[in-house]
């Protein structure tokens, strides 16, 4: 492995993990100039690992869930990569209940990684669509655009 790459990959169903995914993204390119691949884990095949440093994994929250092909991702074998995990929920979002999401859907999650050592999670705000209605909107790319900043200041490294 040469160079300092960063893969994003992420796993969207209403689409608030794929403009977070590409927030920090921007962010990482923009202010530490590195160089980023996004990968819509849905969409695309998973890249060869053996090329990136740094990986963030996104992934949306429903019925209390991370969704399964972020899961699947989670079982690779990141030995040696500096690994960042953060989910979209609406309970995330909800004023009060963030700690308690961040507990239930990141932190849970990641005890059945256990040789994943992140070095940043985050839990972020979500958004309900029905009938091309939005339901309820709690995203918040500010929160997301500050965690990239902190992200970027240890990819760097
Ligand atoms: C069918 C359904 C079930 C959901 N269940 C939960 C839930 O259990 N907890 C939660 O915090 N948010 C829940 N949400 C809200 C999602 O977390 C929100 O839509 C988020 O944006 C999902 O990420 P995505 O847009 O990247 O798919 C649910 C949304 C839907 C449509």
């Amino acid at each position: 492995m040469e160079g300092n790459k960063t893969l994003i990959a992420y796993v969207t169903k209403g689409g608030a993990t794929e403009e977070s995914a590409k927030k920090i993204a921007e962010v990482l390119r923009s202010k530490y100039q590195l160089e980023v691949d996004l990968v819509d884990l849905n969409e695309e095949k998973v890249p060869e690992l053996t090329q990136y440093r740094n990986i963030v994994v996104g992934s949306g929250v429903r019925a209390g869930m991370v969704y399964g092909k972020a899961k699947k991702f989670l079982e690779n074998d990141f030995n040696g990569k500096q690994i960042a995990f953060y989910v979209s929920s609406s309970m995330a979002g909800t004023p009060g209940s963030h700690d308690n999401a961040k507990t239930r859907f990141v932190e849970n999650t990641l005890t059945k990684y256990p040789k994943i050592n992140p070095v940043s999670t985050e839990a972020f705000g979500g958004r309900i669509r029905y009938l091309r209605k939005t339901m309820l909107d709690n995203t918040d790319m500010s929160k997301v655009e500050a965690w990239a900043e902190e992200l970027g200041k240890k990819f760097i490294w």
